[in-house]
């Protein structure tokens, strides 16, 4: 019978091909036997029964066929919350923390609407942060809708979700607050992503190009005076974003690429 320490030894050299493949491994046994990862160590002699190895294999084979660790544990910790994730939804970035962190910081009370909600993890988040926003979720995806709903209620916040094509779910409404990380890939960007994004996470939560944000344009019509949006953005569109939005603000992930663009209404 195999101890934990050598299948975690044994894990870690059959994703080894994998970029942090170890700590997948790690965070893959742990997940099964509903430990730490430090308790991998701690308990490095404990047998494991062949139940345990069963389920311990059949997740280390999906990860080396490229399915995202995300998918195979089912959820992440985004910004406070934890955010379960299903190939219905877009597997939250970090770089998006640092977007909700920024609006966070603003955003304290007031109307927000997150479009192109997917997981829930932006609208979420924040009203987790600030409980006095009255947060409206909204995608085009009923899939994807429902994954946010069970997100809010796993952490506890109350908010509201609507269904439709980006703002059409709002129209004769007004808002404070206005984030949306759309669709932002080009078809041929798309092509060429790698397998794990392409043939695991929805293809409707990529693809989108400039157009999506031409169709945003007219999105300071939806907001109360001194309301502001916030867009999440690809790192090549600055310039053509810059000419659609030419008050807005555009600054950079950690990479050093510009993510993200904001704007006030006067
Ligand atoms: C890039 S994902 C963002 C998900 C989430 N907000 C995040 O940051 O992780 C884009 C989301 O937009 C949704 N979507 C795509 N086209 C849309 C449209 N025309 N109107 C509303 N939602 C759309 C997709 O279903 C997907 O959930």
């Amino acid at each position: 019978m195999k101890t934990i320490g050598e299948i975690v030894t044994l894990s870690g050299q059959f994703l080894a091909k994998l970029p942090r493949g170890k700590r997948i491994a790690e965070e893959i046994i742990a997940d099964v036997l509903g430990m730490t990862r430090m308790d991998l160590y701690l308990q490095f002699d404990r047998p494991l029964v062949e139940s345990e190895l069963t389920h311990i294999r059949a997740k280390l084979k999906r990860c080396a066929k490229n399915e995202p660790v995300e998918y195979i544990l089912g959820a992440v910790d985004f910004f406070g919350c934890r955010i379960q994730v299903d190939p219905r939804v877009l597997i939250p970035r970090p770089e998006t923390e640092i977007l909700v962190e920024k609006i966070a910081k603003q955003a304290k009370t007031g109307v927000l609407w997150d479009v192109c909600c997917g997981s829930g993890c932006i609208g979420i988040s924040l009203k987790k942060a600030n409980p006095h926003l009255q947060v409206v979720l909204s995608d085009i995806d009923k899939g994807a809708l429902a994954v946010a709903a069970q997100n809010a209620a796993l952490n506890g916040v109350e908010v509201t979700f609507v269904h439709g094509d980006l703002l059409e779910p709002f129209q004769g409404q007004k808002a404070d607050w206005i984030v949306c990380n759309p669709p932002y890939v080009t078809e041929e960007e798309y092509q060429r992503l790698d397998p794990s994004v392409k043939d695991f996470e929805p293809k409707i939560a990529l693809v989108g190009g400039i157009s999506v944000y031409e169709r945003l344009a007219h999105v300071a019509d939806f907001l109360n005076p001194m309301g502001a949006f916030f867009f999440e953005i690809g790192c090549d569109q600055k310039t053509a974003l810059q000419t659609l939005f030419p008050k807005a603000t555009i600054e950079c992930d950690w990479a050093g690429h510009p993510r993200f663009l904001f704007a006030q209404k006067s």
